[in-house]
């Protein structure tokens, strides 16, 4: 039986067990995908000796995205530029890693709004942490012309900006309503609503044609989004990221490239 799973510390709040456990029995594969908490100081370890695992591949989360990045003995192309990964799988007995956050970014958009990226000149994103670096990586690579930073802390915006050297600028929060009239998509990539804080956003002052997503999924409808609905703006949830990074690994692992519909986003929510 080919057996994959989700690793983390702690691991069990992780919603990768219920997606790809209903891909498994839509596609009929006997496959098992379980939940495996691996300790902070048997990481190294464990990635390191992954090829006797037992396990073809890996999902894997906060907070070994790094240390998953650098065991690896291939690092696909995303993974490398970002120093993290969230896939693993075996070629050969060698461990490959990617960092797949970005295309289910994209491909989300592109599963609720197609034209969004026709329409995208100028991307804003709140928030610099490492949600934010996959997305922002994930646009670039996806030819947005102008992506804009915010984040509380701006010396750390500069220093994400500086990873996209040409390609973003960085700015503090008190630059938000100055910046919000020129956007065509707008991100939140903060943990702000994780933490119960709100962020204040001024929507009237955003083009009538912005497109507006939150990287949160719990709740599914953010205050963030729920403002942005309230301006009349189209909105895109956070959870179809997270059902679109599942895909590649899925593939990878079990052999049949899955499909992300409403049935699954149902579970899921569900599950919420
Ligand atoms: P992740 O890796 O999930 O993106 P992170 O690295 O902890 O998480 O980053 C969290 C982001 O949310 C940061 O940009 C943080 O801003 P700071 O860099 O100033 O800390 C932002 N954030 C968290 N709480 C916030 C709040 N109440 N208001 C605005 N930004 C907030």
């Amino acid at each position: 039986m080919l057996r994959a799973c989700v690793t983390g510390w702690p691991v069990s709040h992780s919603r990768s067990p219920l997606i790809h456990g209903f891909w498994l029995k839509r596609y009929n594969i006997e496959g098992d995908y379980s939940l495996r908490a691996v300790p902070v100081q048997e990481a190294a370890s464990f990635y390191g000796g992954f090829a006797a695992s037992g396990y073809v591949g890996a999902n894997v989360t906060v907070p070994h995205k790094e240390v998953a990045c650098a065991a690896a003995s291939i690092c696909c192309a995303a993974a490398e530029r970002l120093g993290v990964a969230n896939t693993l799988w075996l070629e050969d007995g060698l461990l490959v890693a990617d960092n797949t956050d970005g295309i289910g970014f994209l491909a989300s958009l592109d599963q609720v709004v197609p034209a969004w990226s026709e329409k995208t000149e100028c991307a804003l994103i709140v928030g610099a942490g490492g949600a934010s670096r996959a997305v922002i990586d994930a646009l670039v690579q996806g030819g947005v012309e102008r992506i804009e930073l915010l984040n509380r802390t701006e010396a750390r915006a500069r220093e994400v900006a500086e990873r996209f050297p040409g390609k973003v600028r960085a700015f503090g929060l008190d630059a938000l309503a100055s910046r919000l009239s020129s956007a065509d998509l707008v991100i939140n990539a903060t943990s702000a609503g994780l933490a119960g804080a709100e962020l204040s956003v001024p929507w009237d002052g955003a083009k009538d044609s912005a497109i507006v997503t939150d990287l949160t999924y719990v709740p599914l409808q953010t205050p963030f989004l729920r403002g942005a609905a309230s301006a009349g703006l189209t909105t895109v949830d956070g959870l179809g990221m997270l059902l679109h990074q599942a895909v590649p690994g899925f593939e990878r692992w079990f052999g049949v490239r899955p499909v992300v519909d409403a049935a699954l986003r149902d579970i899921v929510v569900a599950d919420l």
